[in-house]
């Protein structure tokens, strides 16, 4: 067996030289380029951007507050997949109005459809529910992908999968928007489960998850499982679903312990990530740059999302020990798919990616790990002949993101009462038998920065080449200078001087 293995490696490599697939053990790779749509995955981490002002609003709504919550019963509350979200089913208004909701931890607002939209089959009508207020106030929230608007109102709503009792929680009602809804989706609402420092208009407007705890008197604490590792992307099969289990942890949902990450601040589920493995290769990188601007754990966005220096240092390290180097950067950056011939499975060529986060013993660390079946992610249906594969992992402009991707491989507890984040192995993240994550600690942080959260890395190289570089162009206008000024001492000095030095910028270049 080894001995073919090694062959059919030798032999792919082989055929990606000469473009040729003749040879029995062969790896035919393609990059496709067609139907495949790029646009199905989310990204709803929200933007810095506030539209309107406030004049605060105090939320004091009694409710009816029950005994006990029964975790089992919230146990595969979730449909969904990673590429079009995780939604739970929620029943709004008097008489109720069901409506699917995404569940997003990377953001605050709790929003529904409240007008028709192409790409939903329904949505709240405010109209026909007879507790509904509305607060005249208007709201948008502009995420990393698509944007709504709507006004501002209250409702009482209930969760068929969730804890007993109905809320009166605060509801945006989604009158317009861009880019928010899209095709194929199932749901027709978000619900924002991060802190009020996110929400919109201002931190004033109670977040859902909020209300709950403090109208039904569960713990602050929620705990989430998406289970679609190892399944299609894009498949228009039956979603592979999860949980969504708020008031604690459900200990059938995982298995071995749970191991904490401290919040580092209470807006975004914001952690801090110390170290970053390629296989059982240290990226190295000062850990600053993993946690610029910030590192957040996000059921909202699909990909596992990366810091631009980040990034490229992982790609270059999967690129030197997948034995692959001939990929279209086209893959890496996701405008393409790879395809093997169907049945050849292409995981076992890739490395697995480790995450070390901060202990909550902060000298401490712990690792939780991915196998490339969470990143190298199918797409079904492109061709009949081949299977694709989709590059689980993008570069971001502002921060790092364990998005879907990551998460599907574990079970994570929000424990907000005890500001910190859980990671457990997921009990659904198994392949035939076969673990898709792995977690392991304790490790010493001894060889980190006291606070790798803590703004800009350092860079001292870049620092040394930037002062060099202005000394050359000091040097340079004073030679200027004394080439101009002393053979025609009238002319008008400070024009020319800086045409001359733009000029001379110009050649260096
Ligand atoms: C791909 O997505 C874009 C933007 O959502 C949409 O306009 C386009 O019709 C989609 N194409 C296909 C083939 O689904
Ligand atoms: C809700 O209440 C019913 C009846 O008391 C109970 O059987 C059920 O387990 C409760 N569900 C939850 C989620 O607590
Ligand atoms: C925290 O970790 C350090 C280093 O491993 C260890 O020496 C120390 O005892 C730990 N502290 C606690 C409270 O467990
Ligand atoms: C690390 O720095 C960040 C940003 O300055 C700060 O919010 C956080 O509290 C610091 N953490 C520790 C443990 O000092």
């Amino acid at each position: 067996m080894a001995r073919t293995a090694s062959l059919s490696i030798w032999a792919f490599a082989l055929s990606l030289y000469f473009g040729m697939t003749k040879c029995h053990f062969s790896i035919p790779l393609r990059i496709y380029t067609g139907k495949y749509n790029i646009s199905s995955a989310l990204d709803l981490a929200p933007l810095r951007q506030v539209a309107l002002t406030s004049d605060g609003n105090g939320l004091s709504l009694a409710s009816d507050p029950t005994g006990t919550v029964n975790f089992l019963d919230m146990v595969n509350n979730l449909q969904g997949d990673s590429g079009r979200g995780y939604y739970i089913e929620m029943s709004i208004g008097t008489p109720a109005q069901k409506l699917n909701i995404l569940v997003d931890t990377g953001s605050s607002n709790f929003a529904v459809a409240a007008a028709a939209h192409p790409f939903i089959t329904h949505y709240f009508n405010t109209a026909l529910s007879s507790t509904y207020q509305s607060t005249g106030r208007n709201v948008a929230v502009r995420y990393t992908q698509g944007n709504w608007e709507g006004e501002l109102g209250l409702d009482r709503v209930s969760i068929p999968k969730g804890p007993n009792g109905t809320i009166i929680v605060n509801i945006a009602a989604i009158l317009s928007s861009e880019g928010f809804f899209l095709p194929g989706v199932n749901w027709q609402g978000i619900l924002g489960l991060a802190y009020p420092m996110l929400a919109r208009p201002d931190s004033s407007l109670e977040p859902f998850f909020n209300s709950v705890v403090q109208q039904l008197g569960i713990p602050d604490i929620f705990s989430l499982q998406m289970c679609g590792a190892g399944l299609s992307a894009s498949s228009a099969a039956d979603p592979a679903g999860g949980s969504l289990v708020m008031g604690g942890a459900e200990p059938t949902l995982y298995r071995g312990s749970v191991w904490y990450t401290p919040i580092v601040e209470e807006w975004y589920y914001q952690v801090e990530v110390l170290k970053l493995e390629v296989g059982d290769q240290n990226l190295d990188l000062d850990c600053r740059e993993y946690n610029m601007d910030k590192a957040i754990v996000d059921s909202g966005t699909t990909l596992l999302r990366l810091p631009v220096n980040v990034f490229n240092a992982v790609v270059e390290a999967i690129t030197r020990s997948s034995l692959i180097q001939d990929f279209s950067s086209g893959f890496w950056d996701g405008t393409k798919l790879a395809c093997w011939m169907k049945g050849e499975t292409p995981w076992r060529f890739f490395p697995k990616l480790s995450i070390y986060l901060r202990a909550t013993n902060s000298s401490q660390s712990f690792r939780i790990t991915i196998l490339p079946q969470l990143y190298i992610q199918p797409i079904t249906d492109v061709d009949g002949t081949l299977d694709c594969f989709r590059f689980g992992v993008s570069s971001s402009a502002n921060g790092l993101v364990i998005g879907a991707t990551v998460m599907e491989g574990f079970y994570v507890v929000f424990d907000r009462a005890q500001r910190r984040l859980g990671f457990a192995l997921s009990s659904c993240a198994v392949n035939g038998g076969a673990a898709l994550s792995e977690i392991a600690g304790p490790f010493s942080a001894a060889d980190v920065a006291a606070n790798c959260s803590g703004g800009a890395p350092k860079e001292p190289l870049l620092w040394v080449i930037s002062y060099a570089l202005m000394a050359v162009c000091a040097l340079i206008l004073i030679i200027l200078l004394l080439l101009l000024v002393l053979p025609c001492r009238r002319r008008d000095r400070s024009g020319e001087i800086t045409d001359e030095s733009s000029l001379v910028r110009h050649r260096i270049k």
